[in-house]
């Protein structure tokens, strides 16, 4: 069947999913694959899809209605098989907070964290985390509108970039030591990948513009600690109802003890990109990621 590639979209992703999603494309038509990228725009998507004769969807949407569930109820409707997870884990993956609610009732390991709702008077969140502490937008991708927060003197502008993005906004303690990644394909975990950067956190310079950061593969965490990471992975993935591809993150403290951080149902697939990464440990190139990707929505 022909192939539609879908990306870019109205997300605040849309940069970083058109890059995805032209790696994606140019990698499945090298392989011989008859497939056509399709920039979607929700208003006019089924025409689109109709437009394009597509039996199968590649979807390499990040954020907004590509990676939340919207897109992927909209496949179900038209009857359309696509890669990746299905309706209610993606909505889940795309909200933070409700993600953490259900791995701690799970057993799996969180930080602790508070919901911040527009309007709301927010509690004293200073004595109950400690500084630095982190604000995000609940639902949202790539570090867009997070920030790490030094001091009470940081906390408004943080809370107005988090809000300018999301109606609910994620407060967490932050944990002291390394940002690290598993890669989920297929029910398998690959290696994690540890990630330094010289600037306050792997925000979006660090994950798509800067030089200097820096990944470390293998992580250098110990056969040990890899393999539990890998396990809490697969497992807080499962617990979410995840399917054929995605990627965990974690930050890992100083003393060994590793934190959900969320799942990307959709995770980067740019020159940049983590999956990829791990994937080439295992010596899968990226043609040949993109192809066992596509295979999981042909089951
Ligand atoms: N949200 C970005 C695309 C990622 O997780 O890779
Ligand atoms: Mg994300």
């Amino acid at each position: 069947p022909r192939i539609a590639v879908l990306y870019g979209g109205p997300s605040g992703e849309r940069e970083v999913s058109l890059s995805s999603g032209q790696a994606v494309l140019q990698a499945l038509q090298g392989l011989g694959l008859n497939a056509v990228g399709i920039d979607i725009r929700p208003a006019i998507l089924q025409q689109q899809l109709a437009d394009s004769q597509a039996g199968i969807v590649f979807n390499i949407c990040h954020g907004a209605v590509g990676e939340d569930g919207l897109l992927q109820a909209c496949l179900e409707m038209l009857n359309i098989p696509y890669t990746g997870s299905g309706v209610l884990a993606s909505a889940l993956a795309m909200d933070k907070w409700r993600c953490k609610q259900l791995w701690r009732a799970a057993g799996l390991p969180v930080t602790d964290g508070i919901l911040l709702r527009r309007g709301e008077n927010a509690p004293d969140i200073g004595a109950r985390f400690g500084w630095p502490l982190y604000i995000k937008p609940n639902h949202g991708g790539s570090s867009l509108g997070v920030s790490k927060v030094s001091g009470p003197e940081e906390l408004d502008a943080a809370l107005q970039s988090a809000f300018a993005i999301a109606d609910e906004v994620l407060c967490e303690g932050a944990v002291i030591g390394h940002e690290a990644t598993v890669g989920i394909l297929d029910d398998r975990a690959l290696p994690p990948i540890v990630i330094e950067t010289p600037r306050a956190f792997y925000d979006y310079t660090a994950k798509y513009l800067a030089d200097d950061t820096r990944y470390l593969l293998p992580s250098g965490l110990g056969a040990t600690l890899d393999q539990q990471l890998q396990a809490v992975a697969l497992k807080a993935f499962a617990e979410l109802g995840g399917r054929d591809w995605g990627r965990v993150d974690f930050m890992i403290s100083a003393e060994g003890q590793a934190y959900l951080l969320e799942v990307n149902s959709v995770p980067g697939m740019t020159s940049h990109s983590l999956v990829p990464m791990a994937a080439k440990a295992i010596s899968m190139d990226f043609p040949e990621l993109c192809n066992a990707i596509l295979r999981t929505a042909q089951r």
